[in-house]
């Protein structure tokens, strides 16, 4: 095989003209990981758990850009909403919204109704939007609601934390589905600042990458799923270390970097990941970023 170093999709790209291989490694893509797999699986669980009184629910917790939203994606691709042949409603197994900016009941409502297609007359009563939003999920087959970016519900005024907080309490006891929060350690802070729900919420943790087997596999998947013409073996050092360094440990950090590094391996005709690449490509790091915003 000319490239057993690439996966079958990365080798079909490798001797396509640059720039469509440069547009093939812009595209998003899916590397599974086991971490991602683990809380997949338990994501699989909870969509199936038997209706009780009081639902299990789950916090998925992680530093910004390391593979949280794109998880919840993953799962929800596995659960697409669909007719249901026999009644006539449609089957959604998962809610998916984003929480409002704001700790904001009535934003919670809207962005529930938004994503159903639902109409949203400014003119409604917070009450009238929660019944609606009641009766509209009964009918739906609802499996659970995901609500990401849930540390926003935080921001605020500790009384309007707490409400938003209820919010949360209140469709899940009166839906009894379980509820799953997408967010930064913040959200873990909040929910444990409440007895009930701190017995209610399990955070299942995205770790920040740290150097151990798991990611030189990781490493490895790049690799694979980059179309260059060489191999770089980014899951020895120095390449592992010089990445993990660059980067802060982020995985999203580390594709855009590998994505940068391998753009540039393509242009100036290297075609394999080096040291020198890394440091030429231009990537700016997180901790460099943070600089130049204070200097600004
Ligand atoms: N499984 C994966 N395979 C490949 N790339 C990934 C994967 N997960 C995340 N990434 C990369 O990391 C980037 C950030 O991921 P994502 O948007 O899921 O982070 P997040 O934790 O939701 O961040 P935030 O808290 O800022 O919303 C993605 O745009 C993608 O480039
Ligand atoms: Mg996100």
């Amino acid at each position: 095989m000319k490239y057993s170093h690439l996966s079958d999709t990365a080798a079909s790209k490798v001797e396509l003209p640059d720039q469509e291989r440069i547009q093939h490694i812009k595209k998003p893509r899916w590397i599974g990981y086991s971490r991602a797999k683990d809380i997949l699986e338990k994501l699989e669980d909870l969509l199936v758990h038997p209706v009780q009184p009081r639902m299990p629910n789950m916090l998925i917790v992680g530093e910004t850009n390391n593979g949280k939203t794109m998880l919840v994606e993953k799962f929800r691709e596995r659960h697409p909403a669909s007719e249901n042949p026999n009644g006539e409603a449609v089957k959604i197994p998962v809610l998916y919204i984003q929480a409002p900016p704001g700790p904001d009941e009535r934003g919670i409502y809207n962005a529930i109704l938004n994503r159903l297609f639902e109409a949203n007359p400014r003119s409604e009563s917070v009450d009238a939007k929660r019944d609606r939003v009641v009766a509209i999920l009964k009918r739906v087959s609802l499996g659970f609601v995901m609500i990401d970016e849930i540390h926003h519900l935080m921001a605020g005024a500790y009384v309007k934390q707490r409400n938003a907080l209820n919010v949360l309490k209140y469709l899940g006891n009166e839906l009894r589905v379980p509820i799953v929060g997408i967010g930064t350690a913040e959200a873990v802070r909040a929910v444990q600042t409440d007895p009930q729900l701190a017995n209610r919420f399990t955070p299942e943790v995205l770790p920040k990458w740290t150097r151990n087997a798991e990611l030189a596999r990781l490493m490895s998947s790049f690799e694979r799923v980059l179309p260059l013409k060489e191999a770089s073996q980014l899951s020895a050092s120095p390449l592992i270390d010089r990445v993990l360094d660059m980067s802060s440990g982020t995985i999203g950090e580390m594709s855009t970097l590998l994505n940068m590094a391998a753009i540039h391996a393509i242009k100036t005709g290297e075609e394999r990941i080096t040291v020198s690449t890394l440091e030429g490509c231009q990537y700016v790091p997180p901790a460099q970023r943070k600089q130049a915003a204070a200097l600004m």
